[in-house]
């Protein structure tokens, strides 16, 4: 398997992958969006960028009732399928009726000066909506122009988080504030420990990722903290808070599983009769743990970062 692939969530297969995040794991993830926008103030803001977004519910979310009047918002995404889902999801949604919103994708967004869309005054318009295809690690923005710069769920899938930071770093201006939000502690991530602990309980073997990192990679917070401070950021403030979940369908986190490394190579190489053993034992752990009869939820611990530069 090329996991390498699946993680930049940039080739064919991550348009099935947009899929299953949209119908099941947006509608959790959306817990850390709202967090970020709440503690880094962002509706104070009038140049905000946001990076990693995704299919875009939380963006909707925003414009819709945080988002500042006057505001401009850059919006952006390394993956063609989150892209896609994002405008799809915005030109249907209501948004797309409201003359004083006006949304806008930057095709080739290379060099993008954001002083010039900034100060762009348009008659009637209170709210701006950039949106782009840009890699975190490598913004395509001018030099110290974002006053609110935020991240959800994203710093920890690139491929070197320091040049995120740093890219952060650079495009803020002296004062601005950067939210983040990453995977937290591993054992405290039970959504994703519960399909390989059913594979590893069969007596299975779940080969690690060699191509990339594991996705709970920064959850310690102090060594975090500490990278923030080495890009140049003046404060740094972190807690770990939880975003759980309770699904409705207990194949729902199977069937996200099933698609995502380095457990997808797992379900590839089974035959049916190994598969119906795996299910069996599958929802007999999960109803033991997590059914309607058990009073916990899936558990999804994320590190939350403010810092200021
Ligand atoms: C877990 S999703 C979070 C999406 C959204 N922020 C949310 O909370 O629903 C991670 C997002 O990061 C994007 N991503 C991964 N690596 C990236 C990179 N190097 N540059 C930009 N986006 C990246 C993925 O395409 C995906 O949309």
């Amino acid at each position: 398997m090329d996991t390498k692939k699946i993680c930049n969530r940039n080739d064919e297969e991550w348009g099935d992958f947009v899929t299953r995040y949209e119908t099941i794991l947006e509608n959790t993830a959306i817990q850390s969006s709202v967090i970020l926008y709440s503690v880094a103030n962002a509706k104070d803001y009038l140049r905000v960028c946001e990076v990693g977004v995704g299919c875009g519910l939380a963006a909707r979310m925003f414009v819709t009732g945080i988002m500042k009047k006057g505001a401009t918002y850059f919006a952006s995404d390394l993956a063609d399928g989150m892209n896609k889902s994002f405008t799809e999801g915005f030109k249907s949604s209501d948004l797309a009726l409201n003359p004083k919103i006006k949304y806008e994708w930057i095709e080739e967004a290379k060099d993008v000066d954001v002083s010039d869309y900034v100060e762009k005054e348009e008659r009637g318009i209170e709210r701006r909506i950039f949106h782009l295809k840009a890699n975190n690690e490598k913004l395509p923005y001018s030099d110290e122009v974002f006053d609110c710069y935020l991240s959800s769920l994203s710093l920890n899938l690139v491929d070197n988080h320091k040049n995120q930071l740093s890219e952060c770093f650079r495009v803020l201006q002296k004062g601005a504030v950067a939210g983040f939000t990453v995977l937290g502690r591993i054992e405290k991530c039970n959504y994703v420990t519960l399909v390989p602990e059913v594979i590893q309980s069969l007596g299975h073997e779940i080969k690690p990722i060699t191509t990339h990192k594991h996705p709970a990679h920064l959850g310690d917070r102090k060594a975090l903290e500490n990278d923030f401070r080495e890009a140049g950021f003046s404060s740094v403030k972190s807690y770990y808070t939880n975003i759980n979940f309770i699904l409705k369908d207990q194949l729902d986190l199977y069937k996200f599983m099933a698609d995502a490394p380095p457990t997808k190579h797992f379900f590839e190489n089974l035959d049916d009769e190994q598969m119906e053993e795996f299910m069996t034992e599958y929802k007999k752990q999960y109803n033991e743990r997590f059914g309607l009869e058990t009073s916990d939820p899936l558990e999804w611990e994320i590190l939350v970062v403010i810092a200021i530069k």
